[in-house]
Formats: structure tokens, sequence, C-alpha cells
């Protein structure tokens, strides 16, 4: 079956594609872009574009889509907007270095891939591309627990950095297993996402009526399987399988299990940050999930700051949400994060052009982070300071 570009196909005939996920390359592509159509594009937000062309209208609205009114979503990106920078000048920049060690290990830019579900629906080879690219970029690599390829085919496809995002299930020993996978197979921290006790409400994918495939990580295990016609394939799924009493007194049950470091992902409030470090965690991800769970949460730009001042520096914190520029790189930095996670620009890389896209991706904003450093004085990351920013008491 070959679906065309911006269509929404009936359910059912999605629903065979999506059991069929390792079929040829050309079952998810429109080719509607040629070869200089990619390399003239010069930023992510032209990667969008070319993933829309690319994409079936219901998998685009998934990977694109917020929740709610996306009031969050649109200001994940408008927030940046708002902060503008205070340049040093004649500062010798004649080399900049952006590498970085996170966790101890060591990286070539503060950026990193953030996990996000379902590769496969981007391009048919899935996460093992995105690995590669990650890989090939010397950048670390987040593994969503939703993913469509195993993490056994991750692992053994890519020599990057890898981190396993884990979700709860109520069946807790599913989530233990694949912890105990991740571990086996040379992932290097757990990143615990506690923003989703229960799926936010996406429109989109209700109107779509967005069907999940079977995931191969829970063949055996647990069915993702569509279950009725109403409204999204997903959200049924999660609202059964989702941990919603999962609390941070649970945390000591994963570090029963598990070995690896334990990073937070969610927190938005000095609150939860300081709950981070009592329960003993080894660190913190300021996010909202891409705007994608609770609508009208603050851009994670504007939260940063207070999580990094509740911190005060005890533990590495990471950032992500709205990153499409190096512009949007050096603000996170300056505003005290020690890298950055970026989730839909890499999937629209991968929906276009696969692990070349990808590794575009990844290279244009590490282009665009060594631009801006260089243009504001700060030859390496430790350069980079609060004082860089006119944003709030700047
Ligand atoms: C996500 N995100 C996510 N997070 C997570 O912990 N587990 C997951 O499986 C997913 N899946 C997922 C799918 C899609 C399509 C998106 C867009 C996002 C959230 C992700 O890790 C990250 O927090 C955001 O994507 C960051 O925002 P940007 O870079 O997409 O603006």
């Amino acid at each position: 079956m070959f679906i065309h570009k911006n269509t929404c196909k009936p359910r059912q005939a999605l629903s065979d594609l999506s059991t069929s996920l390792n079929r040829a390359p050309d079952v998810f592509f429109a080719p509607t872009a040629s070869a200089d159509q990619y390399q003239l594009r010069v930023n992510l937000n032209e990667y969008q574009q070319l993933a829309r062309q690319a994409l079936p209208k219901m998998y685009y609205d998934y990977f694109t889509g917020g929740s709610e009114d996306q009031h969050a979503l649109r200001e994940n990106t408008e927030a940046f907007k708002r902060i503008t920078f205070r340049p040093r000048i004649l500062v010798d920049v004649s080399k900049i270095d952006m590498s970085t060690t996170i966790l101890g290990y060591k990286t070539s830019a503060p950026i990193m891939i953030a996990p996000t579900a379902m590769h496969k629906l981007a391009h048919p080879q899935g996460e093992v591309l995105t690995a590669k690219a990650a890989g090939a970029c010397n950048v670390i690599m987040g593994l969503s627990f939703m993913s469509t390829c195993t993490i056994e085919e991750v692992a053994s496809s890519c020599n990057a950095v890898r981190f396993f995002q884990l979700y709860v299930y109520k069946r807790r020993e599913i989530s233990a297993l694949m912890v105990k996978r991740a571990e086996a197979n040379g992932f290097k921290a757990i990143l615990l996402t506690a923003d989703t006790p229960k799926l936010g409400r996406r429109e989109a994918d209700i109107k779509n009526k967005m069907i999940a495939p079977q995931l191969k990580n829970f063949e055996g295990l647990v069915s993702t399987k569509v279950e009725d016609d109403e409204g999204s394939n997903l959200e049924a799924f999660a609202a059964r399988s989702f941990d919603p009493s999962f609390s941070w007194k649970d945390i000591a049950w994963l570090r029963s299990i598990t070995k690896l470091p334990i990073l937070i992902k969610g927190v938005l409030t000095r609150e939860d940050a300081i709950k981070a470090m009592e329960v003993g965690v080894e660190g913190i991800i300021v996010s909202n999930h891409g705007a994608r769970q609770l609508d009208y949460v603050p851009a994670t730009i504007d939260a940063l700051e207070e999580v990094v001042l509740a911190v005060k520096g005890r533990k590495p914190v990471i950032f992500d949400g709205g990153i499409r520029r190096g512009t949007d790189v050096f603000k996170a930095l300056a505003l005290g994060a020690q890298a950055v996670m970026i989730g839909r620009p890499v999937v629209y890389g991968l929906a276009a052009k696969g692990e070349y896209g990808v590794r575009r991706v990844i290279e244009m904003l590490k282009d665009e982070l060594e631009l801006t450093m260089a243009l504001s004085g700060c030859p390496t990351l430790t350069h980079i300071t609060r004082n860089h920013l006119t944003h709030g008491h700047g």
C-alpha cells in the first residue's frame, strides 16, 4: 500500500499499514522533494515543511500537535523570541569549542535527541536511523519507551551514547523488564518521564482516530492493538497501561531495580526540583513534554530559571521544549541548562530524509550554536552566562 502525502486514509487502511511497519522504504515516502530541495533547506523549520510533504496527515498531526488549545505549544517557541542578547565584542572567537560532558559522557555539543515515540511512523527504519545519526554526530540519543524498533535493534545499530526513557506501566514488571533490557544493552541512564500519569488530550489525534502500531518491545507482553473505533488509539492504550498512582515514594522501587543514573523528566517548578533532589536523582529535565500534556503550563524556557535556582548546581539540569535555533540553545544554556534535547525537529529530519535528515537537523543546529557563540563573544560553553541575556533581570 502507498500512502500519499497529506491524505488521511480510512482507519482500516492505516491499521493494515501500521501492522506492516517493516515494509519497503517507499511505503511511507511521498517522494516529492528533489535532492536539491534537501540541500537548500537551511534551518530546522524548513525540515518541518519537508516532513509535512512526506507524511500522511494522521502522522504529521501526531508528531506536530500539542494538547487542547495548544497554548503551551505556541508558547514553547514564542517565549524564546522574547529573550534577547547582550553580546560581548572583541573577544577572540577564532576557535569555538562546543563539546561538553553529560553525566560523564563526552559529546560534540550540548544537544541531545529527546525521546519521542514511534519513529517508524516517520520512516520505515525508525529509531535505528535516528540512533545512527546520533552516533555520526556524536550526540546522546534518548530512546522512547514507546519506540517502534526494539531496545536491542537500536543498541546494535549505533555507537551513540544512549539513554532510555521510561514510563511506568500498571503492570510494573513490564517496565522493570524494559529497564533490565536497556541496562543489559548498554544504555547509560534512565529518563523517568514524570509528567504523564495519563496522556494529555491531543485533539487532532482524537479526530484522526490516531492508530498506534503494535510495539515490538512489548510483543507477547501487552497489546497495543486497536480495541474500539472511537478517538485516539494511543490515548486508549495509555489509559489502559500507564500507572497514574506512581509517585515520589516509588522512585525507591526504580532505584532498587537498576544501577543506572535516574533523571526525572517533566520538572517545571522549584518544588518538584527540590523533591527530585530529596529522592536523590542524578539529574533533572525541565520539560513540558513538548506541550503535549497539561496545556497552559509555562513555556519551558520560562520555567527553566526557577528550577536552576532551586537546584543550585547540585545536579545537572537538562532542558527541552521549542528548541528550533542555535540561538534557542544558547538561551537555554545561559539560563543554566547543561544541555538541551530536541524532539520534533529530529522526527521531521527522519521523515524528510532518513538518517541524512536527522544528521542535517543536528548539524544545522550545531552550526547555528557555533555562530551564536562567536557573535556573542563566547569561545567555549563556560563563557556563556546569564549576563549574555536581557530577558527578565538580565
Ligand atoms: C514526545 N515526547 C515524549 N517524551 C517522552 O518522555 N516519551 C515519549 O515517548 C515521548 N514521545 C513524544 C512523541 C512526540 C511526537 C513528541 C513531539 C514528543 C516529548 C519529548 O521527549 C520532548 O519533551 C519534546 O518533544 C521536546 O519539545 P520539542 O523539541 O518537540 O519542541
